[in-house]
């Protein structure tokens, strides 16, 4: 292989795995790593159409993928995510924790916390024993969550809020243990992204909430940007286990 496509396909040989890669801001995560050489096994919980429509990029790239239904919120699911990866791929590099949720009216009280704590967690202690030294663990959060308790929140998101930034804290814990084993931490933070659900649904409770966060912010990032920066945070070795990345602005409410 030459130079030039090694450094044009940095994570050529690396294997990786994508949370809620069926659609939005994980799906645009998928092809990137793709695009930059990685293996992407992509999880989805019911989204199947659109999950194929993610493999079928991937593959299309020349890369690996596998496409793995699961729900996270079960404990064998998640079992069963991990023991298909090892039979096909024999061990992970990568993990990007992006699936999220918490704002389904048809769900029980303790979800948001099912899903955006004890998930979480769930994936890092069964990616460990497939994860090599050097291996980078990605989790995803938004502004809203991340300075929760020090910003305002609008009260129909603080359920997220409050199980994000609870994710975040406990996989913070978990840093000892990840670094005894080589596996560093990354943190990804976003403002509101254009075009993505989430805004939409709040917008229905807080009419002019997007309007009125453009002008305060000065823009939105996209899905593409924020995913850039999410695939950044697997790739770049700049980044120190721990690290925080902000993408758009984290002002507001003053
Ligand atoms: N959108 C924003 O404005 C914004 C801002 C800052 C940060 N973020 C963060 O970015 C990440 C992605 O957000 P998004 O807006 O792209 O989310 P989204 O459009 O709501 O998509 C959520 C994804 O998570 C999956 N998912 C949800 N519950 C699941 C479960 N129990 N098991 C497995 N997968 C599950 C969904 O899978 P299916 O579709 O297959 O059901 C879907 O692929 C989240 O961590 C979010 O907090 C978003």
């Amino acid at each position: 292989m030459t130079e030039q496509v090694t450094s044009s396909l940095p994570l050529l040989g690396k294997t990786s795995l994508v949370t809620g890669a069926s659609r939005g801001i994980g799906a645009s995560v998928a092809r990137q790593l793709a695009e930059l050489g990685a293996d992407v096994a992509i999880n989805y919980r019911s989204k199947r159409p659109r999950a194929e429509e993610v493999a079928q990029a991937i593959s299309d790239l020349g890369r690996r993928t596998l496409l793995l239904q699961a729900d996270i919120t079960e404990t064998k699911d998640i079992e069963a995510t991990f023991d298909q990866i090892k039979q096909a791929w024999g061990q992970l590099d990568i993990l990007v924790l992006n699936a999220s949720g918490g704002l389904e009216t048809d769900k029980a009280a303790d979800y948001a916390m099912n899903l955006n704590l004890h998930a979480q967690v769930n994936l890092v202690r069964g990616a460990l024993a497939l994860m090599r030294p050097g291996g980078k663990i990605v989790f995803v959060t938004s502004h809203l969550a991340h300075f929760y308790g020090t910003k305002p929140v609008y009260p129909g998101y603080e359920p997220v809020a409050i199980s994000k930034k609870a994710g975040e804290d406990a996989l913070r814990a978990m840093i000892p243990e990840l670094t005894e084993k080589g596996i560093r931490l990354v943190i990804i933070s976003g403002d509101l992204i254009e075009g993505t659900i989430t805004p939409k649904l709040l917008q229905r409770q807080y009419p002019g909430l997007i309007a009125g966060r453009k002008e305060e912010a000065g823009s939105l990032p996209d899905v593409e940007e924020f995913a850039a920066a999410i695939v950044d945070g697997a790739l770049n070795e700049k980044h120190e286990t721990g690290a925080i990345v902000y993408v758009g602005s984290t002002e507001w409410g003053g």
